[in-house]
């Protein structure tokens, strides 16, 4: 059985402070009957307090990025062994943000895609098209290139620590949410890439979150879908009320 999932990217947002508060509000709520993980992405300033927050909790702590090298002059940067050292069991890698606002290319993210796996993260590797990718009928083909190049070299025993999240560019952030049928159809044609390159047990096992727009109005039906395992959620993260709404509304 895959795992279903509810992970919380808060991007450049909440002090330590402000996380704090948020985790010990979020644990006084939460309830969970179904047995679905959460992931929760600080920013980096926020790991080391959300860690003590979440401790003997569930609730698993990532990170939203990192650096490909393990150590060396590259100021501002952060790497895997740092991440780890924190505490972190995930890492956000390839979000659309970091691809198209800090343009980074898919060898450098496969490059810190192979850093995290090889250092023991999982990896929530985001892929998606753009709006005029997808109006030109080449969404397929941009989340093929994505795969193939991000994961270049990824064994199929690390490929069980990556989960894939769908985050089509134009749903990120503008409440332009995909249809259920927008997104099932993504996911069902990313598990085939996995299924024709490492074959049915790892694409059956693998999940598949969804991420744009997910709201506590739009998660149950979203979720409901077959190939959908759980959603990557920024802006109705923020709330603890909101994201717990939407961890209810997950089938
Ligand atoms: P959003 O962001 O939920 O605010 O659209 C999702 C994401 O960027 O992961």
């Amino acid at each position: 059985m895959r795992r279903k999932i509810l992970a919380a990217n808060w991007k450049m947002y909440k002090t330590s402070e402000e996380t704090a508060a948020f985790l010990q509000e979020f644990k006084n709520i939460f309830s969970n009957k179904n047995n679905i993980e959460i992931v929760i992405a600080p920013p980096f300033t926020s790991l080391e307090t959300a860690h003590k927050e979440i401790k003997g909790s569930s609730f698993k702590l990532s990170a939203q990025n990192m650096h490909g090298e393990d150590k060396g002059a590259f100021t501002g940067e952060i790497s895997a062994l740092m991440l780890k050292a924190l505490g972190c069991e995930y890492v956000i890698l390839g979000h659309s943000e970091r691809r198209h606002i800090f343009l980074e290319t898919d060898a450098q993210i496969n490059k810190k895609n192979i850093s995290a796996l090889r250092h023991g993260l999982k990896v929530i590797f985001c892929i998606g098209e753009k709006n005029e990718e997808r109006d030109s009928g080449q969404t397929n083909s941009v989340l093929e290139k994505q795969i193939s190049l991000g994961l270049q070299g990824v064994s199929k025993n690390d490929l069980s620590k990556v989960v894939i999240a769908y985050e089509p560019v134009w749903a990120i952030g503008t409440g332009k949410v995909a249809t259920p049928e927008q997104a099932e159809e993504a996911h069902r044609f990313i598990r085939k890439i996995f299924w024709d390159t490492f074959g049915m047990d790892s694409a059956s096992q693998m999940s598949i979150l969804y991420g744009g727009s997910v709201k506590p109005d739009n998660i149950k039906e979203l979720s409901s879908q077959p190939n959908v395992d759980g959603a990557l959620v920024g802006g109705a993260s923020l709330d603890p009320k909101s994201f717990i709404e939407i961890l209810k509304g997950m089938a």
